[in-house]
């Protein structure tokens, strides 16, 4: 990257400490659409019809053939109350940016403006994409839907990371996020005075059983060697102290990191349920709800991904697994792509009302981002070359 007309660290700064104290939670990032929208249109920067309340597309490129490429952030934030200490907090009450959202914005809004500048030479099209709703599992559903990404080749996003300092980022090939599922439990029985068991078909024995049985499907099921989460987070039954409920309901959340562990984990806490409750008496209501898939980084592109950084001075980390899901993963069930940490330190974890990012990461990401995308086109249209 040559000179730098807009994008620069004070300006970078300015923008995310303005989205920080405003944060907006998911399907209502108005102010911040509008926002980014002014911005890229004062630039130039072309913007795709979405039909969508929030969120953004911006196409950059195309004055030279080659693919499209995609760099996607996300915009919501989270109904957490600060307590970060930063003098930017939260200006909304019960609401921040406890993900760094802000963060992806900024430095995926530095990228778009510097890829911008860079217009004429790239080889190919990007289309950036300013994603809502990324903590409700919406925001890549309703832009796929739009039909506007279907000629997009492969696709490149960032995540803030705590535990990684400024200068670092976390990359690597191979599942890296989980499928974050849900389930829920009803349990139907016979109520009954609470001295006469005789009369009930007591759904208690059953929820408790499950409760603990549950667990059995990843120790007893599941490869030691392929991690898998099941946690019951919410149980409920009976009013009263000498009252046999009719029902009983659980529901909690069961994580796995590839499809096949994913059907297993269904299927094998579908005859849990379902033959616990019979050997209690009871019926048994299973429902799984698929939520996105397990985060999947393309091994090439991950390689791509790494070897960039490390040219601009980047130490690279092989990425930390976690449990916890992220919707760009639904993009990458379509085409390839690449999910990339940055070190943004801070200490506290993703989601702490004390979490913080260090700005000063912003500009080296977003420079990095706009190499990255710049020289992955320039890879996939040389003569010789997919990269
Ligand atoms: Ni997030």
């Amino acid at each position: 990257m040559t000179s730098l007309s807009f994008v620069q660290e004070s300006t970078l700064f300015d923008f995310f400490t303005d989205l920080h104290r405003h944060p907006e939670t998911a399907k209502e990032e108005f102010r911040t659409t509008e926002k980014v929208r002014s911005l890229l249109s004062a630039h130039g920067v072309r913007l795709l019809d979405t039909g969508l309340p929030t969120g953004l597309i911006a196409q950059i490129g195309g004055h030279r053939p080659g693919p499209v490429l995609a760099l996607r952030c996300d915009m919501d934030a989270l109904p957490v109350a600060e307590d970060s200490g930063v003098p930017y907090a939260s200006e909304e009450k019960g609401k921040m940016h406890a993900c760094g959202h802000d963060f992806h914005t900024t430095a995926v809004l530095g990228a778009a403006l510097l890829l911008k500048e860079r217009e004429d030479a790239l080889h190919g099209t990007v289309k950036v994409l300013f994603q809502p709703g990324e903590e409700i599992n919406y925001g890549a559903e309703v832009f796929l839907a739009t039909g506007l990404l279907e000629d997009v080749r492969e696709y490149y996003a960032i995540h803030t990371c705590p535990e990684l300092e400024n200068g670092t980022l976390g990359i690597r090939p191979g599942p890296v996020m989980a499928a974050p599922d849900r389930f829920s439990v009803t349990l139907r029985g016979r109520g009954a005075h609470g001295a006469q068991p005789q009369n009930a078909l007591d759904p208690m024995p059953a929820m408790a059983a499950l409760i603990v049985g549950m667990q059995t499907v990843v120790s007893r099921r599941m490869n030691p060697f392929a991690p898998a989460v099941v946690s019951v987070t919410h149980a409920e039954a009976g009013r009263t102290w000498n009252v046999i409920p009719d029902t009983a309901f659980l529901e909690g959340t069961v994580r796995t990191m590839t499809p096949a562990d994913r059907d297993l984990a269904e299927e094998s806490l579908r005859q849990m349920v379902l033959h616990t409750a019979a050997s209690y008496g009871c019926e048994a209501d299973f429902r799984y709800l698929r939520q996105s898939a397990p985060l999947i980084n393309d091994e090439a592109l991950a390689r791509f991904a790494a070897e960039t950084a490390r040219g601009l001075g980047f130490a690279v980390r092989p990425q930390d697994d976690t449990m916890i899901g992220e919707d760009f993963a639904i993009y990458l069930e379509r085409r390839p792509g690449c999910f990339i940490r940055v070190g943004t330190g801070g200490g506290w974890p993703l989601h702490h009302p004390k979490f913080h990012v260090d700005p000063a990461a912003l500009l080296p990401t977003a420079r990095y981002l706009a190499v990255l995308i710049e020289k992955r086109l320039s890879s996939l249209s040389a003569p010789e070359g997919k990269g």
